[in-house]
């Protein structure tokens, strides 16, 4: 997420925002080993080293949180659309959040939000293979087959899905609440892979990410992860 310059610099407490600027006019920021001197300078301060007089500025405490997000709320930071964010959910936290990855408007469940950049990427990456549960109550009764598909891999937009985990939890006459376990993030790739085999997915909530398990958070509340909760994502 990138910023400008003087707003990172009055947030870690350097100055105020217009006596940030003035370092910056006289040449005394330094991001990356370089002099900075404009004012419209946009820097990712979650990776950049930002440098005053030399001296590195203490960056902003690192947050990291989980929310039980209601349908209803984007997990963008802005919308033209005036939709409601995650981040209106949050709001009493005094560091600038980020949710990490992506939830669909209508999807509840496991989101975590962060100002570590770092962070947010390892658990992105896909040579971690973190694990995302969800619970997705489906139309109809997916036949073993269906099941045996999913789980082994079904072609979306052209590639095949990694193979997945599934288990059914209950069945009525016209739907299922079925568990489905992956670790690739695509675009409504939860909804895409059951449309694939003809289960139109009704409700969709993210139950863990990893072995962080939601629990009983309420929805639309948010706790802080200790570092013990952050082991569960990787573990
Ligand atoms: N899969 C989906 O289809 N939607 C989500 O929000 C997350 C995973």
């Amino acid at each position: 997420m990138e910023e400008r310059l003087q707003k990172i610099l009055a947030r870690a407490g350097v100055s105020s925002r217009r006596a940030a600027e003035q370092l910056i006019l006289t040449g005394r920021v330094q991001v990356d080993g370089q002099i900075i001197t404009q004012l419209g300078c946009k820097v990712n301060a979650s990776n950049a080293r930002i440098l005053v007089d030399g001296k590195a500025i203490g960056s902003e405490k690192k947050i990291y949180l989980l929310l039980n997000k209601p349908a209803g709320y984007i997990t963008t930071l802005s919308d033209p659309q005036g939709r409601k964010l995650v981040t209106d959910l949050v709001r009493d936290i005094p560091e600038r959040v980020f949710p990490v990855g992506r939830l669909d408007l209508d999807t509840e469940g496991a989101l975590i939000l962060t100002n570590d950049g770092a962070f947010a990427h390892s658990i992105l990456h896909p040579s971690h293979e973190i694990n995302r549960t969800y619970e997705a109550l489906v139309r109809g009764q997916p036949s073993h087959n269906v099941i045996r598909r999913l789980s082994s891999g079904i072609e979306l937009d052209g590639a095949l899905t990694f193979p997945a985990k599934l288990r059914i939890l209950r069945q009525e006459s016209h739907r299922s609440l079925v568990e489905i376990i992956i670790h690739e993030g695509r675009k409504r790739q939860v909804r895409r892979m059951f449309q694939a085999v003809g289960h139109r997915v009704l409700h969709l909530r993210r139950t863990a990410y990893g072995n962080l398990r939601l629990n009983n958070l309420p929805l639309g509340h948010y706790r802080e992860l200790s570092q013990v909760d952050i082991e569960q994502i990787f573990s």
